[in-house]
C-alpha cells in the first residue's frame, strides 16, 4: 500500500497533503515510516511535523501542545480590525496562549506592539516563548492573568483569549485526535463549558485600557451565555460569527470611564 492508500485508509481526509508534508520532514525512510505508523495510530499531523499552519504563519507546535485551529482566525481577524490605525504601538495580551499562535498572528498583522501571553502548561509556555521571540512577546507561566505583570492593569487594548470550553460530559466524544493527544487543561471548559471563559471576563476589565476589548472564542451554542457573562462583567459584549470558519466569539468592551464599571447588559459604558 502507497502513503497515501494507508492515511487515506486511517481517516485522514487529506491524505495526499499528508503524504507529501510527512514525506518532506522525514530525514530518512526509516523516519518516514516511523512518521506514517504514528500518523495511522492517530497522533495529529502537526505534532508530528512540529508545527502548524495558522493565519498564514508556520507556528511550532510540540507534541502535547494545543494545535491552533482554523477557525481562530476569527478573532485574530477582529483583534486587528480593532487595532487598525493606531498612532502608538497597541498593547497586546493573549491569556491562555497555548503555543501562542494568536498572539503572533495579530503581531504579524498589526506590526510592533507590546505583548504578553499566559498559560498554565509549562509545555506550551516553551513554544510559545519560541513563537512569539521575533515579536518581542513575554511569556509568563501561570493561571490566567495572576503572572502578568502589575504594571499592565488598565494599560492592555486588545485581550484575546482562546479558553478551554468543551463542557466536560462532552470530552469522551472529542475526536480521539484532541481526546487523546492534546491536554484536558486545553479542553475542558466545566460543566456548561463556560468556567474558564467566566473567570477571563470577570479579571478583564481591571487590565483592559478605556476603550480597551476583551475577544474570546466560543460556540454558536453557548455565545449567548457567554455575552452574558461578559455583561455581568461590566463589558458591552457582541457576537460576531464567521460561518466559512465555523467560528463565533465574543467581543467586549470597556467603556471610557477611568475605572471598570458594572453596566447593564449591551450597555456601553
Ligand atoms: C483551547 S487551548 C488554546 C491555545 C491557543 N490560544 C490557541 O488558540 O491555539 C487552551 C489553552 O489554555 C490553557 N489553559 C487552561 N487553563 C488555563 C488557566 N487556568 N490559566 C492559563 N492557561 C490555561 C491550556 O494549557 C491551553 O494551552
Amino acid at each position: 500500500m502507497s502513503i497515501v492508500e494507508r492515511l487515506r485508509a486511517a481517516g485522514c481526509v487529506f491524505a495526499e497533503d499528508e503524504a507529501r508534508l510527512l514525506t518532506a520532514a522525514a530525514d530518512t525512510p526509516a523516519g518516514l515510516a516511523a512518521l506514517v505508523e504514528r500518523r495511522v495510530a492517530g497522533e495529529p499531523l502537526e505534532h508530528l511535523l512540529g508545527w502548524a499552519e495558522f493565519c498564514g504563519l508556520r507556528i511550532a507546535v510540540d507534541p502535547g501542545v494545543f494545535v491552533p485551529r482554523r477557525r481562530t482566525a476569527l478573532l485574530v481577524r477582529e483583534a486587528v480590525a480593532l487595532l487598525a490605525g493606531r498612532a502608538a504601538p497597541a498593547t497586546v495580551v493573549d491569556l491562555c496562549c497555548g503555543s501562542g499562535a494568536l498572539a503572533a498572528a495579530v503581531a504579524a498583522a498589526v506590526g510592533p506592539v507590546t505583548l504578553h501571553a499566559t498559560d498554565v502548561d509549562p509545555a506550551a509556555v516553551r513554544c510559545a516563548r519560541r513563537n512569539l521571540a521575533g515579536a518581542g512577546g513575554q511569556v509568563h507561566e501561570g493561571d490566567l492573568d495572576a503572572p502578568l505583570p502589575p504594571g499592565l492593569r488598565g494599560r492592555v487594548d486588545v485581550l484575546v483569549a482562546n479558553v478551554p470550553y468543551v463542557p466536560t460530559a462532552e470530552l469522551p466524544l472529542m475526536p480521539p485526535e484532541a481526546r487523546d493527544h492534546e491536554p484536558r487543561a486545553a479542553l475542558d471548559g466545566g460543566g456548561d463549558g463556560l468556567d474558564v471563559l467566566r473567570r477571563v471576563a470577570t479579571a478583564a476589565p481591571a487590565w483592559l485600557a478605556p476603550g480597551g476589548h476583551l475577544l474570546v472564542e466560543t460556540s454558536a451554542r453557548q455565545a449567548a451565555q457567554a455575552a452574558e457573562a461578559f455583561a455581568a462583567a461590566g463589558l458591552a459584549a457582541r457576537v460576531v460569527t464567521d460561518d466559512d470558519l465555523g467560528a463565533t466569539a465574543v467581543v467586549g468592551a470597556r467603556g471610557q470611564s477611568p475605572s471598570p464599571a458594572v453596566g447593564a447588559a449591551g450597555e456601553e459604558l
